[in-house]
């Protein structure tokens, strides 16, 4: 028997919720993960190796009707919502889980922000942080207690998605002031925060965190350290220059997926989206790896 409640994951299946679910394994808890029907054998057996004894998958949605999404909450007294998606996801099915969360009679909810500072952007902003704000305003009213988890930009989408780094051309292109400071936590150490949060009964509110609190200039010179190599850095243009591109490519697109990665790149080289400051200290067992040390054990071979 556990010293743990009980916690029901949504998004198991994913890049942040999978390693939650193993944060949380890791840590003694029992885990009760969602996996949407028609996920493959693949998926539900990688979930399953983390560790049979103290992880039971369950098929649902959250999208799914509210009785029938808490019955497969059942007793878990912690929701953790690591989804993604549209906004038929974010705000709806989240909306739709905290209700089904108080039917089961669960008592806390951490949505999935994961996020830079949402609590300082406007509407239009980013749209996608957008419908984590509209959705924290669905939910408003619930009688569980939220605890939003932000911890800025991952490792991994700063130096992946953002479109930052070309390794080929041996290019580090960045908008805005060099100097302006950046948040930004790995995957996994995210996971590992919001394992100890949902552990943590005291925990309240919204609580930040960074792996590394660091400037373009900085995260340039840690991304060529850990990858051995020199990489140019190309300036390519201020925040008020990029935001003047944001406004010209989504009047060319209607799909505004084309263009989320720099709405991202102003939130953060703006400095709006900064946070004032962290919660780290909380929480001295989680010992985030460096920027350099990520790159030096990701970074492509060339
Ligand atoms: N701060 C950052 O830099 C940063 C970067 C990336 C992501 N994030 C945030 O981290 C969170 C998780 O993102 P991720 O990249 O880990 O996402 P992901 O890899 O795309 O995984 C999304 C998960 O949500 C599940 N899901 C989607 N719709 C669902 C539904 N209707 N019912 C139940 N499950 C559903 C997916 O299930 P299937 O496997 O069945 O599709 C999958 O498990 C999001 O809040 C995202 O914004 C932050």
């Amino acid at each position: 028997m556990s010293a743990f409640p009980r916690i029901f994951v949504a998004g198991a299946t994913g890049l942040l919720g999978g390693q939650i679910v193993r944060a949380l394994l890791d840590q003694g808890a029992p885990v009760r993960a969602l996996v949407r029907p028609g996920t493959s054998e693949e998926k539900k057996r990688a979930l399953i190796a983390l560790r049979a004894g103290s992880l039971e998958v369950v098929e649902g949605d959250i999208t799914d009707p509210v009785e029938r999404l808490a019955g497969a909450i059942g007793d878990a007294a912690i929701v953790i919502s690591a989804v993604q998606g549209g906004r038929e996801v974010i705000v709806d099915g989240q909306a739709n889980l905290v209700r089904a969360a108080e039917k089961a009679g669960a008592q806390r909810f951490i949505p999935s922000d994961f996020a830079i500072d949402v609590t300082k952007l406007d509407d239009g902003d980013n749209f996608m942080i957008d419908w984590r704000r509209q959705a924290a305003a669905a939910y408003a009213g619930t009688s569980l207690d939220v605890v939003s988890v932000l911890n800025g930009a991952f490792y991994e989408v700063m130096t992946g998605f953002m479109g930052l780094i070309d390794w080929e051309q041996g290019t580090l292109s960045h908008w805005g002031d060099p100097d302006q400071p950046l948040d930004l936590t790995s995957v996994a150490d995210t996971a590992a925060y919001t394992a100890a949060i949902a552990l943590d009964p005291a925990a309240t509110g919204t609580l930040r965190f960074a792996g590394e609190v660091m400037s373009m200039r900085q995260f340039h010179e840690a991304v060529q350290r850990g990858a051995g190599r020199t990489l140019r850095l190309r300036h390519l243009g201020t925040a008020d220059d990029l935001r003047t591109e944001i406004t010209r490519q989504a009047a060319q697109t209607r799909n505004p997926f084309d263009y989320v990665a720099l709405q991202y790149q102003w939130c953060m080289v703006s400095g709006k989206a900064k946070f004032e400051s962290l919660d780290n200290a909380r929480y001295p067992q989680v010992t985030p790896l460096p920027l350099a040390d990520f790159v030096r054990l990701t970074a492509p071979a060339l």
